[in-house]
């Protein structure tokens, strides 16, 4: 009946997420509020932990990418469930550093990463860098070398997949920010130079060809390409690449249109492929990575709000106005996603009239949902807005100097604040008069 498994209906008639009852949730802990499913987050991991056992012989790390929920708590959920990280930036390295995360378990990404990052990641022994460009590369080398140390990298290569997804993320395609390319030889110059350096060692190859993608056919397609370019490698120039990240990208279901894969299934065809290329291309089986952020914490987060003004305007469109918005979920102001919502105080009202639901922010374009069936809104009903748990709370802003709202994580029926709700003072604390 919902997009996320884990939510149903009591019999007060309320929305229910990990057995703990939303309005209860919204009373105590006021709106607008993230909540996270812990339960459902743990499972997620392990469905792709276990089919990396089952499919791949356990040959393979499963890395949560940090980007699509980054904080202490997820860095926690990921550590104890045995999984490694991906982060993207010097401070989701110190989130992760802070977490006390196994540091050999975390690949660093990004396409411009700062000397003062790539020194903290030196510093702090982290596992792979996956290297982005040859600027970087020789920056990465002298501060190995300065530190007297032998870093481990794996190059961001664009394999020159397109894959069906929104274009502001998609990146496999030769005109990409990100990574190196196959068809004008700079991922083999680029491969051939990091050869000879003294301070850096060349273990592994990545791509990543975008995110919110349901087809498996893209993935298959990358998977055949990087095995096929190992196997170049190792023939022009000599090196065997012995790693192989196969990034993130899985799509999950944020409204009933979205027709999600089993998770499980991406790492067993890959994992098919990849035995078979690497015969094909007499390389060795390489040991993979596999990079989910989205598909192990959206479902398992919804977003509480409290509905304000109903504004009917006749003949034109009805808007309900929210105490949230684009501050604390810019998707759809971003990349005109779409989501679900249940009126969390009566969630088995059948939906009768089509409403646009609001931020608060002064801007036009601040809306949640467009042009949706909903059951009849009224001030002061609680809205619940469905699988936020990526890619929400990790790019929400201060816009309109709106406070972060809090987050809370329940797990069988306990709900505990994760991540406080910022007050006015946090919004002024760096200014300086
Ligand atoms: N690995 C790399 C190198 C990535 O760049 C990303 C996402 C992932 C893994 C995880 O992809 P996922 O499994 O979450 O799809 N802000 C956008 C999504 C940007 C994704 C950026 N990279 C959104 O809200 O849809």
């Amino acid at each position: 009946m919902f997009v996320s498994e884990n939510l149903s209906v009591n019999d007060k008639n309320r929305l229910v997420i990990g057995k703990n009852d939303t309005i209860e949730l919204a009373e105590k802990f006021g709106t607008p509020l993230y909540v996270m499913d812990e339960d459902l987050i743990r499972k997620n991991c392990r469905t792709y932990k276990n089919a990396m056992d089952k499919y791949y012989d356990g040959k393979g790390l499963v890395l949560y990418a940090n980007k699509a929920f980054c904080s202490l708590y997820t860095c926690r959920i990921a550590k104890e469930e045995g999984l490694g990280i991906d982060v993207v930036s010097g401070g989701e390295l110190y989130t992760a550093i802070k977490a006390d995360f196994p540091m050999d378990k975390v690949c660093f990404h990004g396409n411009n990463k700062t000397y003062d990052e790539l020194e903290l990641a030196v510093k702090n022994n982290v596992g792979h860098i996956i290297v982005d460009n040859v600027y970087e590369l020789d920056t990465l080398n002298d501060i190995a070398g300065k530190y007297q140390k032998i870093m481990k990298i794996m190059f961001r290569i664009k394999p020159g997949i397109d894959a069906h997804t929104h274009s502001f993320v998609q990146t496999g395609q030769i005109d990409s920010k990100f990574g190196v390319a196959l068809e004008n030889g700079e991922a083999f110059d680029i491969i051939e130079k990091a050869s000879k350096l003294e301070n850096v060692k060349v273990t592994g190859l990545h791509c990543h060809i975008g995110s919110q993608i349901f087809d498996i056919e893209p993935f298959c397609k990358a998977a055949e390409v990087m095995m096929g370019l190992i196997g170049e490698v190792k023939n022009k120039i000599g090196i065997e690449i012995e790693e192989l990240n196969l990034g993130g990208g899985y799509g999950i279901m944020y409204t009933e249109k979205d027709d999600p894969i089993e998770y499980d299934k991406y790492i067993e065809k890959i994992s098919v492929i990849v035995k078979s290329e690497a015969q094909k291309h007499n390389v060795k089986l390489p040991f993979i990575y596999m990079e989910p952020g989205r598909s192990i914490v959206a479902s398992a987060g919804i977003t509480l709000y409290t509905v304000g003004g109903v504004k009917d305007i006749k003949n034109v469109r009805k808007y309900i106005s929210v105490d949230g918005g684009m501050g604390d979920n810019p998707r759809y102001i971003l990349y005109q996603s779409e989501y679900s919502a249940v009126v969390a105080n009566k969630a088995n009202a059948e939906p009768c009239e089509k409403v646009t639901v609001a931020g608060k922010c002064c801007e036009s374009g601040d809306i949640l949902l467009k042009d949706a069936m909903m059951p009849k809104i009224e001030v002061g009903d609680t809205l619940a807005v469905l699988a936020t748990g990526a890619y929400n709370y990790s790019m929400a802003s201060n816009y309109n100097r709106i406070p972060r709202p809090a987050v809370v994580a329940v797990s069988n029926g306990e709900a505990k604040i994760v991540i406080k709700r910022e007050t006015y003072e946090d919004l002024i604390k760096n200014d300086i008069i």
